[in-house]
């Protein structure tokens, strides 16, 4: 029963966008991604340079990494990625993209609209 409900809540965490990953040591609570913005960021890219997007939403510099996470959220880590000719691209800044580093449209949803920033959308019910 006890694992059934942790599998749900698991679950549900996924079902909201939320990136969980476990780390190391059984004391740890899982790291979780939290909402850095709203909206997306328009980035202009150059072709063949390897880009930190921030997956965990601590980082003061976004929508790329600033190493926020080491502390903040130890268990993620920035998605590196690159474009094979100049692009201007949307971002996501709200971190719950299902198409991560890119913008789907996520942050319109109420679930995230009604959330506070900083926090993850599950954690805000
Ligand atoms: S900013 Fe995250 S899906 Fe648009």
């Amino acid at each position: 029963m006890r694992l059934s409900l942790a599998l749900g809540a698991l679950m549900n965490a996924f079902s909201r966008g939320c990136v969980v990953r476990r780390v190391s040591g059984v004391s740890q609570a899982p790291a979780q991604s939290v909402i850095a913005a709203k909206h997306p960021f328009q980035v202009d890219l150059s072709a063949n340079k390897l880009y930190p997007w921030c997956a965990c939403g601590y980082s003061k510099k976004q929508p790329f990494c600033d190493g926020s996470h080491k502390k903040a959220a130890p268990g993620l880590s920035p998605l590196r990625f690159t474009v094979e000719e100049p692009k201007t691209v949307w971002l996501c800044g709200c971190k719950q993209s299902k198409n991560p580093p890119y913008c789907d449209g996520t942050h319109k949803e109420e679930l995230v609209q009604k959330a506070e920033l900083h926090t993850c959308p599950e954690s805000t019910t």
